[in-house]
């Protein structure tokens, strides 16, 4: 899919990686790009710079919290009716906070189901849209185990699951709409940054004392999810790390091949 002329809405994209993929967008020649994020965010800000910034109206900052069924996807509506259509649903908004796990699950799984049930039901064939791409932001923890956050890995590992099944090709085919994972690993914002005391008092002090040397940038990220979203499959899941280019994550592809293979 170009980029070019699209209609994006970017949840949790007032700060962080989400930023950086919404001036992403904009710099490769997305129409219009609704972030959605907090009250409490600093989204009516960083609207208004990047209205400045590019060509004024082509940012809409929308409230919502994706614990919030009624406010998500009056935030959505928002976006659709304002911009007249929607093209690219990133859901991004999350956190990484085992202590607050009960809230983390709510943002991290159940935020991207209500995000992915919105993004299917602005674009869907089936609903009378033209179809369009959901990307459903996880984790590099999301397809390996993380022994410091198991339940922020836990909550990753359910995002990918959820947009595989939901790009079933029986599924695509009735919707047109096209989901895939973004995995990254370590980068440099505040959910990195500020993760100490994040972890549950049953993890051992030594891994708890482990810091992150290495952070990609938040920009190496964006132009990873432009890349996916130009050229990425129906279903694929995708790792961005040290600042490279994606490649893709080799996953089972459907119980009868995997029982096949791990048979043969
Ligand atoms: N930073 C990393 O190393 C890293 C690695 C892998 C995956 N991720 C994932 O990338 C995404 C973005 O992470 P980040 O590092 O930019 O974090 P961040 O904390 O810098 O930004 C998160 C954004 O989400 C928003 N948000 C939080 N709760 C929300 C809610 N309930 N409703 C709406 N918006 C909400 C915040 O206001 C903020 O703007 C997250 O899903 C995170 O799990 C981050």
């Amino acid at each position: 899919m170009q980029i070019k002329g699209k209609i994006a809405l970017v949840t949790g994209g007032a700060s962080g990686i989400g930023l950086a993929y919404v001036k992403a967008l904009l710099s490769n020649g997305a129409a219009k790009v609704a972030i959605l994020d907090l009250a409490s965010s600093n989204g009516v800000e960083v609207a208004k710079n990047l209205n400045a910034e590019f060509v004024h109206g082509k940012v809409i900052f929308v409230v919502g919290d994706v614990t919030k069924s009624k406010e998500l996807e009056a935030g959505f509506a928002k976006a659709f009716e304002e911009f007249g259509g929607l093209d690219i649903v990133i859901n991004n908004a999350g956190i990484m906070d085992d202590t607050k796990w009960e809230l983390m699950v709510d943002i991290n799984y159940n935020g991207v189901v209500r995000g992915t049930l919105l993004g299917l039901k602005y674009m869907g064939k089936n609903e009378g849209g033209k179809g369009g791409t959901i990307v459903n932001v996880a984790s590099i923890v999301g397809v390996m185990p993380s022994n410091i956050f198991p339940i922020y890995s836990g909550t990753k590992h359910a995002v990918i699951g959820l947009t595989r099944s939901f790009a079933a090709p029986e599924n695509y085919d009735h919707t047109g709409v096209r989901l895939m994972s973004m995995c990254p690993d370590v980068t440099e914002t505040q959910l990195i940054t500020k993760s100490v005391g994040r972890s549950l008092s049953i993890i051992k002090t030594e891994l708890l004392n482990k810091t992150f040397n290495e952070m990609q940038s938040t920009e190496s990220v964006a132009k990873a999810m432009m890349q996916i979203i130009r050229e990425g499959e129906n279903g694929s899941s995708w790792i961005v790390t040290h600042g490279e280019p994606p490649f893709e994550v080799d996953l089972p592809e459907s119980s009868e091949k995997f029982v096949r293979k791990v048979r043969s």
